[in-house]
């Protein structure tokens, strides 16, 4: 199998883990995981959304979080259902807006109340703002592997609004697991449709791990070509339109494999490790990942009770 020798880890907690708990993070915990993330060596963050209020309370403080982050060598996404949410974003000073609309009408509809047409309609004026100052823009496909409303989305409906995305001028294609749908070689046969179609388009995979196959989903999008991935530390996430959400890949489980298998991620397994913990500790309730739990493989590491959590120790 042929695999990349290192990928670029989009973290996406303070946005996709955040939105999914039933409670608020405050701002500064937000801000401190974001910080805790961006030190063990996360260069992409998915800082916020900038969504409705109502729609997602847990995500109303988004002009605060980006101003309280600190500029220097981080590059922050912020998610965005419609051009007002891209307004915003703007005004927040985002280094790149990713704008989300679902691949299937039911899962648009239960998302952002709209169909995808009136939001492709939107596309236009978002790239329009963003260029006019200098931001970038990502789009990103929810529901892209299955929707939870309509069962399969057909590889045309992805790649057609792919197709809406692109000519629009965007910089990167997310392809979302939403709900968890995917396997492996429904992975491999979306991105052999994807590159088949847009070859010279970087692309991410964002998959949830509803139904137990997201890391080897991330193996099999590897070998498929794949070299941008989302990941969330400790493995929180969910969107909160999706009967039974689950988490995303844990990215410090993400790093030690990947590390271990000789791809570099940039990320230091240590500190990634203690960020989760951190995240664990605000949260209040265990998470989901697995290396906060088990610790690197280095014996050393768990010298001196540093590293091994001392609950499993
Ligand atoms: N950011 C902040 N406020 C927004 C907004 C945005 N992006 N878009 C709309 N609003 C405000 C409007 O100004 C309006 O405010 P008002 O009641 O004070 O006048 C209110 O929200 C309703 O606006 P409307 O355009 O009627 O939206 P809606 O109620 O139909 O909701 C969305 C549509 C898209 C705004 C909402 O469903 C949403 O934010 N969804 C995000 C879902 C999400 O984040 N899912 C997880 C990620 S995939
Ligand atoms: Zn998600």
């Amino acid at each position: 199998m042929d695999l990349p020798s290192k990928v670029t880890l989009r973290e996406v907690a303070p946005r996709d883990g955040f939105q999914s708990l039933p409670g608020f993070i405050l701002t500064e915990q937000k801000i401190e995981i974001i910080e805790a993330v961006a030190r063990a060596g996360v260069k992409e963050i998915e800082a916020t959304s900038f969504v409705s209020p109502k729609a997602i309370p847990q995500m109303r403080d988004a002009t605060d979080v980006m101003r309280g982050l600190p500029r220097s060598g981080c590059y922050y996404s912020a998610l965005v259902p419609n051009l007002k949410g891209a307004q915003l974003a703007i005004e927040a000073r985002v280094d790149n807006i990713v704008v989300v609309i679902s691949a299937s009408e039911a899962h648009s509809m239960a998302n952002v109340r709209r169909g995808m047409k009136a939001s492709i309609a939107d596309l236009p004026a978002i790239f329009s703002a963003a260029k006019d100052q200098g931001v970038a823009v990502s789009g990103a496909l929810a529901v892209a592997f299955g929707c939870p409303y309509q069962g399969d989305v057909p590889h045309e409906d992805v790649l057609a609004l792919t197709e809406a995305y692109v000519e629009n001028g965007a910089e990167l294609i997310i392809l979302a697991d939403t709900t968890g749908m995917a396997t492996p070689p429904r992975v491999e046969s979306l991105i052999k449709s994807f590159k088949g179609r847009f070859a010279a388009t970087d692309f991410a995979l964002h998959f949830h791990n509803n139904r137990g196959t997201a890391m080897a989903n991330l193996f099999a999008a590897l070998g498929a070509g794949a070299t941008i991935f989302d990941t969330a530390l400790g493995g929180i996430g969910g969107c909160p339109n999706v009967p039974q959400a689950a988490g995303n890949l844990p990215t410090e489980d993400v790093v030690y494999m990947l590390e271990d298998m000789g791809i570099e991620t940039g990320i230091d397994l240590v500190s990634i490790i203690e960020a989760a913990r951190r995240l664990e500790e605000i949260i209040g309730h265990t998470l989901p990942g697995q290396l906060m739990k088990s610790g690197p493989r280095d014996p050393q590491l768990s010298a001196g009770g540093c590293i091994l959590n001392p609950a499993t120790a």
